[in-house]
């Protein structure tokens, strides 16, 4: 890889070229309170400062030091007369070698080792861990700050599942209590709220309310007689402490208040996220494997030359903006079944398709699942066990029951056909069976011809209900025919099925959202019922569909010229992305990266899931601006010429090479 040149800023406006130098400056100016002493005022990180990241407390004495935003490890070291505040820690607190010190933390876990003479006011979701450590004494978390609970919520803390009593002491085993013990509620202090009073995220519990995840109450530290001796206390009621105005004025700085002081946040897409973040990335040589999107070989997207040119058809065509009717652009309608069914569909000539045309890929699913909802409601869906991340999202989405069937087998990397078989097998008359059409995503990973017979006959026999997913017709043979060879299997059997239809990628019409949603029925005086179910839905998801991308895709299909234009064209990305396949392997075997590779050529359509483990996704990330779904899919169409043989190298560094 040619040598880093992108640099790294910090909010004070030092720049880094190495991103571990970045790391050691940041945790040292901005994750950390270190030798701060005798301090005359609180010394505050507010909601904001840290976001998430590891903090450090070390070397302190007489100071106040309180840290009210999300942290993911916090480790306090050499700690003397001071009260420290840590808000919300995703993972553990570990506090060693402290004295005569108050903690007011919220995590995951505490984990103390010679800690003495020190008071803890704590939420922790997990028993509480202490080791060569005495005179401690443990009370519920009594406080807060603002945005504690939205932190906490975020972080997928609970906030009623305080296990603060719940103490393991390694230097007890005979359970004694003689190292710690629950402070009397009588001497509780008064709660800390220090950025101002504030309804407090986490009620104050008594001892045992809370059952840890094995169900057991407290059961290795004598619990029971901590929750006698608690009984005898009453919380007394307590005054607020008072707020200091320097902290009063950040309070309003920072929570202002609002209707959404407490929506949580949504992670990235798993998807959409990274590719994202990789286009954010100003490396001039970044890999970027993320969105199954095809570039060309020179790293760009692409335009089709029969999409072009329909472009100026459209043009020329004066065409007004009127809405679209509700079953969407009829022309378009009309060939995207035949493009599935074919022009010999016995389904389509006995009139038991309808077609309405739809929002891409995931408009077209959701509309299916929707529809799934309402008029097919006790039914289970299955969906391979590994699968698209958004087929998850929308059953869910639209409260359908899901569940899944095996798809990969031990390797990680082939088909478990078998337990597919006896999976789908067991399903319950009725269910619904997810399949992708062809280009399994995220695995690349295809049932062969013989296998959907063996499909078709169990989903017949059970009584299952196939909904197929669509989305890469044409990339796996470059023949559209070809790879519609499983909806064509199961309708020619007289399936009835729901097919969620997208042109994203084989028409390269990402953006322009067309797709289409096809209802095969067992009779054709169905179809008047099944569509006007199918339009009602669509008009309250977003009443009728864009008409510019369906209006390129008609003019094509139904111009036999144009048609064959198009499918030579789809053919030459699919024979490039094949062609990156095998140039990756090569690579591969010419790097000798250590591990088997041959899957990347056994696997199918615009992915491959390497196996490569998170760890190295992320070293990949960090160390070579190089992007891939952390679950180890690439897209293969973010290869070309120029990165193939990085990619390799890059990842014979980090995962070894063999002999
Ligand atoms: C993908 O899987 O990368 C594509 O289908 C894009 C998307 O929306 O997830």
């Amino acid at each position: 890889m040619p040598p880093k040149v992108f640099t790294y800023k910090t909010p004070d406006g030092k720049e880094f070229t190495s991103k571990a130098e970045y790391r050691d400056y940041m945790m040292a100016n901005f994750f950390s309170f270190k030798e701060k002493k005798n301090e005359p005022n609180p010394l505050l990180k507010v909601p904001g400062d840290i976001d998430g990241q590891v903090f450090d407390i070390a070397d302190c004495e007489n100071s106040t030091l309180v840290v009210m935003d999300k942290t993911e490890q916090v480790q306090i070291d050499n700690c003397k007369n001071c009260r420290i505040f840590i808000g919300a820690c995703s993972s553990s607190i570990f506090a060693r070698n402290c004295e005569n010190c108050v903690f007011y933390t919220v995590c995951r876990q505490l984990r103390l080792r010679e800690v003495t003479q020190s008071t803890f006011y704590i939420y922790s979701q997990a028993e509480v861990h202490i080791e060569f450590s005495n005179t401690l004494r443990f009370a519920p978390f009594n406080g807060g700050y603002p945005l504690q609970g939205t932190h906490m919520q975020q972080l997928s803390l609970p906030l009623d599942h305080n296990l603060w009593y719940d103490i393991f002491d390694h230097n007890d085993q005979a359970k004694t209590r003689v190292n710690w013990s629950l402070l009397p509620v009588a001497e509780y202090e008064q709660p800390w709220f220090p950025m101002g009073e504030c309804e407090p995220a986490i009620k104050i519990t008594a001892v045992g309310s809370v059952q840890r995840d094995d169900g057991q109450v407290g059961q290795s530290f004598g619990v029971d007689q901590m929750i006698a001796d608690s009984k005898k206390n009453t919380p007394p009621a307590l005054p607020p402490a008072s707020i200091p105005s320097p902290i009063a004025k950040k309070v309003a700085e920072v929570v202002q208040p609002s209707f959404f002081n407490n929506v949580p946040l949504e992670p990235p897409n798993s998807i959409l996220g990274v590719a994202l973040e990789c286009k954010k990335d100003p490396f001039p040589t970044k890999i970027d494997l993320t969105i199954g999107a095809y570039r060309t070989d020179a790293g760009v997207p692409h335009v089709l030359d029969c999409v072009r040119e329909a472009e100026v058809v459209v043009q020329q065509q004066q065409l007004d903006h009127e809405y679209l009717s509700q079953d969407g652009h009829p022309v378009f309608n009309q060939v995207s079944q035949l493009l599935m069914f074919g022009e010999e569909s016995s389904a389509i000539k006995d009139g038991k398709v309808y077609t309405i045309q739809s929002i891409s890929g995931t408009g077209s699913l959701r509309l299916a699942t929707e529809f799934i909802a309402a008029h097919m409601p006790s039914a289970m869906c299955y969906i391979p066990a590994v699968s698209w991340q958004n087929h998850s999202t929308i059953l869910q989405a639209c409260r359908v029951k899901q569940s899944t069937y095996r798809y990969l087998d031990a390797s990680g990397c082939a088909l478990d056909f078998d337990g597919l078989i006896e999976d789908i097998s067991q399903a319950v008359e009725g269910s619904v069976v997810l399949l992708h059409n062809c280009a399994h995503n995220p695995t690349g990973v295809d049932p062969t011809d013989e296998q959907w017979k063996k499909i078709l006959e169990v989903c017949k026999s059970r009584k299952l209900f196939p909904f197929f997913d669509n989305a890469y017709q044409g990339f796996v043979s470059g023949d559209p025919a070809t790879d519609a060879y499983a909806v064509r299997l199961f309708s020619e059997a007289g399936m009835e099925m729901l097919v969620a239809c997208s042109f994203a990628k084989n028409f390269g019409l990402y953006g322009e959202r067309v797709g289409a949603l096809h209802i095969v029925v067992a009779r054709a005086e169905l179809i008047a019922t099944v569509s006007s179910q199918l339009r009602a839905i669509a008009r309250s998801l977003y009443s009728t569909c864009p008409s510019y991308g369906a209006r390129i895709v008609a003019i094509i299909l139904s111009d036999p010229a144009r048609k064959a234009a198009w499918e030579s064209q789809c053919k030459a990305m699919a024979d490039r992305i094949n062609e990156s396949r095998n140039k990756l392997f090569a690579a591969l075997v010419q790097y000798k990266v250590k591990g088997t590779w041959s899957h990347v050529t056994a696997q199918r359509g615009m992915f491959s899931y390497t196996g490569i483990p998170a760890w190295a996704v992320q070293r990949l990330k960090d160390e070579y601006h190089c992007y891939m779904l952390s679950n180890g899919r690439i897209s293969l169409a973010g290869l070309n010429s120029s990165n193939i043989e990085p990619f390799a190298q890059a990842l014979a560094n980090i995962l070894g090479t063999q002999e």
